[in-house]
């Protein structure tokens, strides 16, 4: 059946080769990691933490960063062998492609999309919102209908286009500036936890886990997880339902180790580099998560935890406001790289997606002299720019992590697949004990979908059904795979778009 044909895993990589997409390939295992770091640590932790700790989970939040790092760790492994398979852009939408067919490829495609379109979006509402305290601290003062949660957000749509027109100078010199703001990011969070230590009491972390009450006292942004909703029971925060729903949403803050694998082109020496630097930002933020989580409710009661900036104001609280406003300056630019390495993912996933012609192919366009895809790259910056700036916050985030969700459970069982249609392929990193972990890591990841709103659920379908129907209606008669008439077809396109492309006949 056509729409499970499956694009090989040596076509994959031969495309790259093509001259009218070729990428640099010039980033070491160093940026990568430092790009997983800086994609990783950002308004999950300073700012959900608080806000989760407070409405869903007390004290036992420790053990949600712990369930969602499970998650995580399980998910990492797979996507360390698949990329290190296939170091193609594109990540679990490549994999996809190669091992489970193009009906799924372009769904993981749409979903990855999805993500990483609206977590920059997310995020720059968020870094809007941080700007704004920390201005306010210095006795600057915005006005309110321009910044997060005002009429238009221009503050978010300013930082989205300032970093789009960073990407489109190259990416060697947006990774310069990325390490340089990853640097400080590290620092902030190294001085939240020495600073913060000496102002824990252990009686904060009593009860450790709260009885459970109803979840309309609170103001989680989760309204009823749809398993609770399946079965009927009244929605509840705290006890251990709490922690679970509690380890979907910090789930939040992990986010972003995946998006080194669509940078898997880019990269020196693919087969190592990548699967380190997949593996080592985890480690690197999990480690953190946990010392900050235990940290914060230690200085503050989980009841008194501000659901917005709880980082700075825990310090507020402890009298030391000073270092409030260092820490509002490191979330500010921590979060920027956020932003900047989300909307890099997002147009590498377009990237693919336009080269496999399910999508129109001018949106792979590579420049001459930058080697960056600068058509997707401005699509990405506009759309990305206006939904920060008039999407309300709040709305979207659980979003991003339903999508990321369903991609880690496709990548997990993409390793089983891939392993038994080719066995013999090269594996730089193989994930051990095929298939129990990817089924496990399929399995956890697909239960933390459940632990999602219904709300989430439905505008998720929504999107997806809509995906459906671009596939069908265009996606699947002007795949590549089509044939050689189609491909020569359209290659005579390309060669008007950009004069001096050679052939990509495979
Ligand atoms: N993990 C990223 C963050 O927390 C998405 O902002």
């Amino acid at each position: 059946m056509s729409i499970l044909r499956t694009k090989s895993v040596e076509q994959s990589i031969r495309d790259t080769e093509d001259p009218t997409h070729k990428l640099n390939k010039n980033l070491t295992w160093v940026e990568l990691t430092t790009f997983g770091i800086g994609v990783v640590i950002g308004a999950g932790i300073f700012t959900m933490t608080g806000r989760v700790a407070h409405t869903m989970t007390g004290p036992s939040i420790v053990v949600s960063f712990l369930v969602a790092a499970l998650a995580c760790a399980l998910a990492a492994m797979c996507y360390a062998e698949f990329a290190s398979t296939v170091p193609v852009a594109g990540s679990a939408y490549t994999f996809s492609y190669s091992s489970m067919g193009e009906i799924f490829a372009w769904i993981i495609g749409w979903d990855l999309f999805l993500e990483l379109f609206l977590a920059s979006s997310v995020v720059a509402q968020g870094w809007s919102a941080y700007l704004n305290v920390l201005l306010g601290e210095l006795g600057i003062h915005l006005p309110p209908e321009i910044v997060s949660g005002g009429r238009v957000d221009l503050v978010a749509m300013g930082i989205i286009v300032i970093l789009g027109l960073l990407l489109l100078a190259g990416i060697k010199e947006s990774m310069r500036v990325n390490t340089a703001l990853v640097a400080l990011k590290l620092f902030i969070v190294l001085f939240v936890i020495f600073a913060g230590i000496g102002y824990v009491r252990a009686a904060n972390f009593h009860p450790f886990i709260p009885a459970k009450a109803p979840v309309e006292s609170t103001t989680s942004g989760l309204t009823q997880p749809l398993i609770q909703w399946i079965s009927g029971a009244q929605p509840t925060a705290f006890g251990a339902s709490g922690i679970v729903a509690g380890a979907a949403l910090v789930f939040f803050a992990y986010i972003g180790f995946d998006v080194v694998a669509t940078t898997a082109e880019e990269a020196k020496n693919p087969k190592r580099d990548i699967p380190l630097g997949i593996i080592g930002s985890l480690v690197i933020c999990t480690v953190l998560y946990i010392a900050i989580s235990l940290v914060l409710i230690g200085m503050v009661p989980y009841t008194k935890l501000d659901p917005s900036a709880s980082l700075a104001k825990a310090f507020t609280m402890v009298g030391k406001p000073w270092m409030a406003v260092i820490i509002s300056a490191g979330a500010v630019a921590g979060l920027t790289t956020v932003v900047l390495t989300m909307m890099i993912g997002a147009t590498r996933v377009i990237f693919a997606m336009s080269r496999d012609h399910l999508l129109p192919p001018v949106l792979s366009k590579v420049s001459e002299r930058t080697r960056v895809p600068y058509v997707i790259t401005i699509v990405v910056m506009v759309t990305d720019g206006l939904a920060a700036a008039l999407v309300p916050p709040g709305i979207l985030d659980e979003m991003v992590n339903i999508g990321t969700l369903l991609a880690f459970v496709m990548v997990s069982i993409g390793i089983i697949v891939l392993r038994r249609k080719q066995p013999d392929l090269p594996r730089a990193f193989r994930v051990p004990w095929v298939p129990v972990i990817p089924i496990a890591s399929a399995l956890i990841c697909f239960y933390l979908m459940l632990n999602l709103s219904v709300e989430t659920w439905m505008r998720f379908l929504i999107w997806m059904a809509i995906g459906i129907v671009i596939y069908f209606s265009y996606s699947k008669g002007h795949s590549r795979l089509n044939g050689d008439q189609e491909l020569g077809d359209i290659d005579h396109q390309l060669a008007d778009i950009v004069p001096d492309t050679s052939s990509s006949k495979d």
